[in-house]
């Protein structure tokens, strides 16, 4: 057995479903195991890689931030910190005016959660089915899949959970005690399901309507990963809460729970003690210069676009459908992904389920189109299941396509 795996099977609380490789190494959109092989990585360490791996601009700016203050907590001000605030008001949809910032996805979602209540003084928050929020109570009672609920009530009560797409009957679910209405724009972990323009213009009309809070989650969506900064603009929304995570700090943890002026807490309502600590938010001022810079919403919409067409030229009779809003990908199969899975990450290419059927892939945004062509001729193969054909971990064929 390998000793390194071995390690962290004996000694980690062994939740999550692993793969066979050790990584050791990243770099732009290729991932190195101990063993010197590459792949092109579709994983991006679940969607936080946007602006590739070991991308220069962030280290360069985490180095010389370390050198002058990591910790500072919320009591005093900061510079870097503040800096990084009026960035994130300028970048978000116009209704946004003020930030929290807080460490991951989850708790994210948690604030926004408590804000809502806080501010509208109900209870109900409705949710869609297939809807991701993160493993926290409060995250995860308003996440909808019973399996990762198992085992851990009684949950946060006040979370209902409506079809997503479906607007009559998120109609009926509304009630004189409905705070908020949480959506993704896209479902990712629920299988890469993209929302219906109609659905969320009637959905904000109805939030503005009826006095309740709309909360976008984009902790999977945001920082260009669909083509735009924010996936809510394309499709002219407004929230009341955007709440993001992952690529928001080119791979440190960070959450932010971006608030419209309708957001209103008192002085030690809320807080966090790493949240926007000076070292996290000079990475995330790098990232979001270097998206802005290199327009990644742009390189998005159009490397998707360029994946998605060239795999429509394929025949496969595996697939059922192919959905995607940029470089956020899903591949839904006839049949279960896992195996799949497994047979990409051994011709080279990294790649994330989304539930049983969905092949999920979200390369950091940076990916070549080389390096796309190398993803679609595994996909190719090991969907044809040809795989035998692909020559696996081939270094040097990668580094010629270059
Ligand atoms: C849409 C969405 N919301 C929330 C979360 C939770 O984020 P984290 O894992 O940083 O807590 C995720 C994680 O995948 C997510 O995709």
């Amino acid at each position: 057995m390998h000793a390194i795996r071995e390690l962290e099977d004996r000694f980690s609380l062994n939740v999550y479903p692993k793969r066979p490789l050790v990584i050791v190494k990243g770099e732009g959109a290729r991932v190195w195991d101990d063993q010197g092989r590459v792949y092109i990585d579709c994983v991006s360490g679940n969607g936080v890689a946007n602006i590739g791996h070991a991308n220069p601009a962030v280290i360069e700016a985490i180095t010389r931030q370390a050198q002058e203050l990591i910790t500072c907590p919320g009591i005093f001000y900061n510079p870097v910190r503040a800096r990084l605030l009026e960035k994130l008001v300028e970048i978000a949809p116009d209704t946004i005016s003020r930030t929290f910032l807080c460490n991951s996805g989850a708790e994210s979602i948690e604030a926004a959660i408590k804000f809502a209540r806080y501010t509208t003084g109900k209870t109900e928050i409705l949710c869609a089915t297939r809807g991701f929020h993160g493993r926290t109570l409060g995250a995860l009672s308003a996440t909808h899949h019973p399996k990762h609920k198992k085992g851990f009530g009684p949950l946060v009560p006040g979370f209902r959970h409506v079809p997503f797409n479906r607007f009559d009957e998120l109609v009926a679910h509304t009630t004189k005690e409905t705070a908020a209405v949480l959506l993704e724009i896209v479902q990712g972990e629920g299988g890469v399901h993209v929302g219906h323009p109609e659905y969320f213009q009637q959905v904000q009309e109805l939030c503005r309507q009826r006095d309740i809070l709309l909360i976008i989650d984009e902790v999977q969506t945001g920082f260009c990963r669909t083509g735009k900064m924010f996936a809510c603009e394309h499709f002219d929304l407004q929230p009341d809460i955007l709440c993001v995570a992952k690529a928001i700090a080119g791979g440190l943890p960070m959450g932010a729970v971006l608030c419209s002026e309708r957001i209103q807490l008192p002085v030690g309502a809320h807080g966090s003690t790493f949240g926007g600590n000076p070292l996290v938010c000079a990475a995330a001022h790098a990232a979001i210069d270097f998206m802005v810079t290199h327009k990644l919403d742009q390189q998005a919409a159009e490397k998707g676009q360029y994946l998605v067409d060239r795999l429509h030229q394929q025949d496969f009779p595996i697939v059922r459908e192919i959905r995607h809003l940029g470089l956020m990908i899903g591949i839904e199969l006839r049949t279960r992904v896992k195996p799949y899975i497994l047979k990409l990450l051994d011709a080279g290419v990294l790649a994330l389920p989304a539930g049983r059927t969905v092949l999920r892939l979200l390369p950091p945004l940076t990916i070549s189109y080389p390096e796309l062509d190398i993803v679609v001729e595994a996909l190719v193969k090991v969907l044809k299941g040809n795989e035998g054909n692909l020559n696996p971990n081939n270094t040097r064929k990668h580094e010629s396509r270059e």
